[in-house]
């Protein structure tokens, strides 16, 4: 990163140059930063408790020392990364865009970026994280270190129409969608036994869903056997789905398996035998019924018996080519969200 760069107000200077001597200074991994006691006044206006500020600057310089990946998925966001709306716009967008104004002292640490002239909006790390003083005088504690959906619904929530980028079926208030859907308002998140809190809460997936991806279910139940509770499990979230710094589903491809279809099969599991035609470049599936999913079962013909708590009965083909229901293309990039709204887990 280039300080030289710097072309923003003094007010931005004076802060950024508190926060390079902080980084000198304060980064003593778990003390408290000596300088926290030099912070009086709000320098971006405090939050509800009269907490102030700091600005993404202060978090940046420390952070990219001890959390490196986090601070680069951040600054490689849409969060960051300039879009149409600039620090010049109307108030009542930067409300959402840029709401403590602290993009200008953001804008530096992108490199190779044409930045707008009026200066970036941007969402700051406290938009989420909350207002910054705590982060400074009780290091490694601070305020909010895994924020929520309340979080995300700040500025996720009913957007003003007009502006054409809040057009679009996902972008309709996000929040009162995921609140009323299944995800949101399930009876069975609190469940802290390790193998249901896997599929059924936020903790239980982040904590144990990479390390079981394609289990089928017996699998499952022998690898959580005896792992530890998930303690204050919550709903599976923004957060569940989504990883907090860039956005991008918590899932990988795989060939002839898309992003999304590995994330939602992930929970809602269904295992496929592919095939791959050279000649066409595409896979043809057909369920493979010798695993079974967690809530899965066979009748006695060995087709999977219908169970409201599986797709693998409704959603795909078995060998003798019949399907009750809607045949899924795994491969697409909208492998679910062709038919279901991801937020609201009903159909469109
Ligand atoms: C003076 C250095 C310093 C500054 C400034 C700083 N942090 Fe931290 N922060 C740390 C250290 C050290 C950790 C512990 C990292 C670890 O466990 O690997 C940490 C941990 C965190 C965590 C993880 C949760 C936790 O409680 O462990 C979050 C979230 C976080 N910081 C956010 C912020 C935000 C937002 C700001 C700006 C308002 C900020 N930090 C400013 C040093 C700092
Ligand atoms: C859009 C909201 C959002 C913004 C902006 C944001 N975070 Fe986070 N952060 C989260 C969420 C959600 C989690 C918990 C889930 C996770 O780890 O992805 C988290 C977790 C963390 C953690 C602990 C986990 C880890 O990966 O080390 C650290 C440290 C952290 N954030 C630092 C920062 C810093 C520093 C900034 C600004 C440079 C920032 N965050 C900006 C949402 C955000
Ligand atoms: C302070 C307001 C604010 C908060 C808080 C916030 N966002 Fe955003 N988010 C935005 C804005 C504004 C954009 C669009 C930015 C742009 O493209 O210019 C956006 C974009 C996104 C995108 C990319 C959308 C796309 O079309 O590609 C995702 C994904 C996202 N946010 C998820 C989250 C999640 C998850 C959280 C909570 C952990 C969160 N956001 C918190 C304001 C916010
Ligand atoms: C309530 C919060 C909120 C307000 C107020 C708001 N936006 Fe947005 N805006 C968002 C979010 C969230 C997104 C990301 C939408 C998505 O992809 O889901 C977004 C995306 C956009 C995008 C597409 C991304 C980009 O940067 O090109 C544009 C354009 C936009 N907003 C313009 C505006 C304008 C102009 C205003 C003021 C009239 C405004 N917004 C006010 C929350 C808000
Ligand atoms: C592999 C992931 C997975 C595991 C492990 C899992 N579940 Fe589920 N469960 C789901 C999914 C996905 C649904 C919703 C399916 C649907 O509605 O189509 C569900 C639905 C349910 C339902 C029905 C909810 C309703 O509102 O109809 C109950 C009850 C349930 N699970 C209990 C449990 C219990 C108890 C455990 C632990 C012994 C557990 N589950 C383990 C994924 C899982
Ligand atoms: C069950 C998983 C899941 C949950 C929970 C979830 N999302 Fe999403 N979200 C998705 C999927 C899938 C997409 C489609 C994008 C894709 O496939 O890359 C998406 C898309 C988005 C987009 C981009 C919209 C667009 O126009 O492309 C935003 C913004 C977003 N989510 C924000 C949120 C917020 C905020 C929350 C919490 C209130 C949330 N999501 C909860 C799975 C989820
Ligand atoms: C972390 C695990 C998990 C992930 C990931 C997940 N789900 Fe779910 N989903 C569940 C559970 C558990 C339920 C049932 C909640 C209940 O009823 O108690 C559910 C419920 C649903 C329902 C309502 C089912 C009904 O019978 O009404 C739909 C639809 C749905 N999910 C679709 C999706 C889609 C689409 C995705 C991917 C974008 C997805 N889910 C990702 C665990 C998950
Ligand atoms: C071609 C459209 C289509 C596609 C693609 C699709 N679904 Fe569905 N899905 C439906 C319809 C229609 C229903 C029945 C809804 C109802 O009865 O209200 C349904 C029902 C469900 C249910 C409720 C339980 C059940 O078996 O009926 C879940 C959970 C679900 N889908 C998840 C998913 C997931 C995860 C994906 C991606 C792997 C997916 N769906 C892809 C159309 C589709």
């Amino acid at each position: 990163m280039n300080r030289n760069s710097l072309t923003n107000t003094n007010k931005f200077l004076v802060l950024i140059g508190l926060g390079v001597l902080l980084a000198l200074t304060g980064c003593g991994g778990g003390d408290a930063d000596p300088a926290a006691a030099e912070i009086t006044a709000p320098v971006f206006g405090g939050d509800e408790t009269g907490a102030s500020y700091l600005g993404a600057d202060r978090c940046l310089n420390c952070h990219q020392q001890y959390t490196p990946e986090p601070v680069s998925k951040y600054l490689a966001s849409r969060h960051v990364q300039p879009g149409t709306v600039d620090a010049g716009a109307d108030p009542a967008c930067l409300s959402c865009h840029d709401p403590l104004g602290d993009g200008p002292m953001i804008a530096p640490w992108l490199s190779g970026v044409d930045l707008p002239p009026a200066g970036l909006a941007a969402v700051g790390c406290e938009n989420c994280h909350g207002a910054g003083p705590q982060h400074l005088t009780m290091i490694p504690a601070h305020p909010n270190s895994e924020p929520d959906f309340n979080a995300c619904g700040q500025c996720h929530t009913a957007l003003p129409s007009g502006p054409a980028g809040h057009i679009g079926k996902l972008t309709e208030d996000i929040l009162a969608k995921y609140q009323a859907s299944a995800h949101g308002s399930s009876l069975l998140a609190g469940i802290t036994l390790p193998l249901c809190a896997r599929c059924h809460s936020d903790q239980g997936f982040r904590a144990y869903g990479p390390q079981t991806v394609g289990m089928e279910g017996a699998e499952l139940e022998n690898a959580l056997n005896g792992a530890a509770t998930v303690a204050n499990p919550a709903h599976i979230q923004c957060r569940t789905c989504h990883d907090g710094h860039n956005g991008e589903l918590r899932a990988q491809a795989a060939p002839g398996f898309s992003r999304q279809f590995n994330l939602c099969a992930a929970c809602h599991q269904v295992f496929l035998t592919t095939t791959f035609s050279p000649t066409d470049g595409v896979y043809s599936y057909l369920l493979d019924t010798d695993k079974t999913p967690f809530h899965g079962s066979l009748d006695d013909s060995g087709r999977p018996l219908f169970d409201g708590r599986v797709i693998w009965d409704t959603h795909f083909p078995t060998e003798d080519g019949r399907i009750i229901g809607y045949r899924v293309n795994p491969a697409a990039a909208n492998a679910c969200t062709l038919c279901h709204d991801p937020h609201a887990a009903i159909n469109w």
